[in-house]
């Protein structure tokens, strides 16, 4: 038996066509879940974001139950693994303007969960600075939209495996997030994050960093950080859905400590279970 490792708009292993404005502009979302014991974690938060995403690009989106209904037959059998959910604006013409008529495309797609090394979520991970600069741009900010070639090229600037993630800087020299995360501080026990109303992914684990410091009453500030704010910082650490949080042990030359505070807020992601 052929195992199912992705439905397009419900139909196994299916091809995208080559018109397809995903392809073609990145005219599109994507959404990466974790996968545990044949669910994908954190499904509303996830549907919410993409749904807002196509809402803001004007895509249709899926339906709920329908999208629903094929991560789980996707999931059923995975004890660990990585889902992912592309919804592009689907085919049409040729030129920039989004056809009236074009039909919107669900690819859900599975890989294997990464095996990253436990030590880096215990430990900490070295960081380093990439030199491709993040766009600002207001009108997709915060998006997870499809049009990811600054990502590429940044991580193509290092090939250490000891070196999982780099930092990326706007060209006026604010750090934004990381290549494939988002990034936090903590000074004085409260937490510092760079403000992603001009670039960068609104990350879910980033959200759910936000909301359990407003629980647990940790001051939070979104704003403008620069390299020189992260040499100052008491600690750092990086969220992502797959990685959940991991602490930063060094960035270039500096070494950081684990903050207690980040072994706290740790502690209470794990806490949260299954979403
Ligand atoms: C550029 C970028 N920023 C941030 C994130 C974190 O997003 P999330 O927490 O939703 O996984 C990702 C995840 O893929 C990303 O690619």
């Amino acid at each position: 038996m052929v195992e199912l490792s992705s439905l397009l708009d419900g139909v196994a292993n299916g091809c995208i066509e080559g018109s397809d404005r995903g392809l073609h502009y990145g005219d599109g979302l994507f959404e990466t879940l974790a996968v545990r014991a044949g669910r994908p974690r954190f499904w509303s938060q996830h549907l919410a974001r993409l749904t807002a995403g196509c809402i803001r690009l004007a895509i249709p989106a899926p339906d709920p139950a329908l999208l629903r209904a094929e991560a789980d037959r996707l999931c059923a059998t995975q004890t660990q693994a990585v889902l992912k959910i592309v919804v592009t604006r689907g085919s049409g013409g040729r030129g920039y303007r989004p056809p009236l008529e074009a039909v919107p495309r669900r690819l859900l797609s599975l890989s294997p969960w990464p095996d990253y090394p436990a030590s880096w979520a215990n430990s900490g991970v070295q960081l380093r600075y990439c030199r491709t600069p993040v766009a600002t741009s207001p009108a997709l900010a915060g998006l997870k939209h499809l049009g990811r070639l600054e990502q590429v090229l940044a991580r193509a600037e290092w090939d250490d495996p000891a070196i999982p993630e780099g930092l990326m800087l706007d060209a006026d020299g604010a750090v934004i997030e990381g290549t494939m995360s988002n990034l936090f501080a903590v000074q004085d026990g409260a937490l510092w994050t760079p403000d992603l109303s001009r670039a960068g992914v609104a990350g879910l684990a980033r959200q759910r960093v936000l909301a359990l410091a407003q629980r647990q009453g940790i001051r939070v500030s979104e704003g403008r950080l620069t390299p020189a704010d992260l040499t100052q910082a008491d600690g750092l650490f990086l969220t992502n859905s797959l990685i959940g949080l991991w602490p930063v042990r060094q960035l270039e030359g500096r070494i950081y400590p684990i903050d207690p505070l980040i072994r706290q807020i740790a502690e209470a992601l794990r806490e949260e279970g299954d979403g």
